[in-house]
C-alpha cells in the first residue's frame, strides 16, 4: 500500500479521469491490467450529451479533445460503480457549476468512493471546469463548502491554462483539499486545410499526451514550492522515466491517461521498470519526491562540472 491524499493506493500509478472510466466493466478492466486506483469520468448532476462531433482528434504525440463533459448524472452512474469490483480504490470525478449540484453529487456517491477528484479544469464546457477553476477565491469557497459534506478524502484537479497555477493550488489547500492534481488538458485548436473549417466540432478543445508533459512537469515543480499537501502528477507520461521526472519536480503519485492509448498494459509496465530502476539505484520512490528541489541550479552544476575538470588537468 501507497499513502497518498489521504487514500491507500495500491501503487502510486492511477488512472487519469475521461479515459476508459465511463463504465464499471472499463474500469474493472484497468485495475486489472495494473492500476494503483482508478479516476471516473467525471461525472454531473444532470445528464449531458457533450459537444457535436469531432470530438477527438489525434495529433502526433496525443490527442485534442473536446468530449464537453459527456455523462449520464450521478443517478445513473450509479449502475456502473455497481459494477465496479472494489478491489481497487476507486476516486470519483465530479464537476458541477455550484455548490448545489455538487452537493447532489457528493452526497448521492458518498457511499462508493474512496476518494473524490474535483474537476474545476475541464478546458472547453461553458460554466463549468476552468470556467469557473481559474478564480481563486471560488476555488478556496467551493473546495470548503465541499469538505463541509464529505468525509471522503478531496483532491481538486487544476487547469495548466492560467498566468499562476499555484494560486490556485494554494486557494485549493486553503480551502482544505486533500491534495491537487495537475494538470488537465492544455486548451488547443486545429483547422482542415482543405475546407478552413475547425477540425473540432467546439472549435478549441484540451491537448493530452507527451506535448504536454513539459508544461505538466513546471506546473507540479511550481506547486511543490508553494504546497504542503501531496500533487499528483498528470500530463504526457508514457514510460517510468516520465514517472521519475514527475516524481522529481514533486509528485507523490501519477495519474496517466493518453498513454493507454498505445498500451493498454502501461500499468503494469511502468510499475516493473519502476522496480528495476529503484532496485538499481538502491533507493525507495518516495526518496525521489521533490528531488530536483534540493539539487543546485544547472549552472552550479556546469560550474562544479568545469571545476573537477580543471582539478583533473
Ligand atoms: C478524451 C479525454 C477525455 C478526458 N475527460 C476528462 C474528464 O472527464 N475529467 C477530467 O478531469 N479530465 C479529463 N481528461 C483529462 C485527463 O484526465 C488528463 O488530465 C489529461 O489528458 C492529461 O493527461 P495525459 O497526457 O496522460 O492524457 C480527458 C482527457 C482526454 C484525452
Amino acid at each position: 500500500m501507497y499513502e497518498c491524499g489521504r487514500i491507500d493506493l495500491r501503487n502510486p500509478l492511477i488512472l487519469a479521469s475521461g479515459i476508459l472510466g465511463s463504465t464499471g466493466s472499463s474500469l474493472n478492466r484497468i485495475a486489472n491490467l495494473g492500476a494503483g486506483a482508478v479516476v471516473t469520468k467525471s461525472i454531473g448532476a444532470t445528464q449531458r450529451e457533450g459537444h457535436p462531433g469531432p470530438v477527438l482528434i489525434k495529433t502526433d504525440t496525443g490527442f485534442l479533445n473536446a468530449v464537453g463533459l459527456p455523462n449520464p448524472s450521478y443517478k445513473y452512474f450509479v449502475e456502473e460503480l455497481n459494477d465496479f469490483n472494489r478491489d481497487c480504490p476507486l476516486i470519483i470525478s465530479i464537476f458541477g457549476a455550484n455548490r448545489s449540484e455538487l452537493t447532489k453529487i457528493v452526497e448521492n456517491l458518498e457511499e462508493y468512493a474512496d476518494a473524490f477528484e474535483l474537476n474545476l479544469s475541464c478546458p472547453h464546457v461553458k460554466g463549468y471546469g476552468m470556467d469557473i477553476g481559474k478564480d481563486p477565491v471560488f476555488v478556496e469557497n467551493i473546495t470548503r463548502e465541499i469538505k463541509k459534506i464529505t468525509k471522503k478524502p478531496l483532491w481538486v484537479k487544476l487547469t495548466p491554462n492560467v498566468d499562476d497555477i499555484t494560486k490556485i493550488g494554494i486557494a485549493a489547500e486553503n480551502g482544505g483539499a486533500d491534495a491537487v492534481v495537475a494538470i488537465n488538458t492544455v486548451r488547443g485548436m486545429r483547422i482542415d486545410t482543405e475546407s478552413g473549417y475547425p477540425l473540432l466540432g467546439n472549435v478549441y478543445g484540451g491537448l493530452s499526451g507527451g506535448a504536454i508533459k513539459p508544461i505538466g512537469l513546471m506546473a507540479v515543480y511550481s506547486l511543490y514550492k508553494r504546497l504542503k499537501i501531496p500533487i499528483i502528477g498528470v500530463g504526457g507520461i508514457e514510460g517510468y522515466k516520465d514517472v521519475i521526472e514527475y516524481f522529481m519536480a514533486g509528485a507523490r503519485a501519477v495519474e496517466i491517461g493518453s498513454g493507454i492509448y498505445n498500451n493498454t498494459n502501461i500499468f503494469n509496465d511502468i510499475k516493473s521498470d519502476l522496480d528495476t530502476y529503484l532496485n538499481k539505484k538502491g533507493i525507495k520512490l518516495e526518496e525521489l519526491v521533490g528531488l530536483v528541489h534540493k539539487r543546485g541550479d544547472t549552472k552550479e552544476c556546469n560550474d562544479q562540472k568545469s571545476k573537477e575538470r580543471e582539478q583533473k588537468c
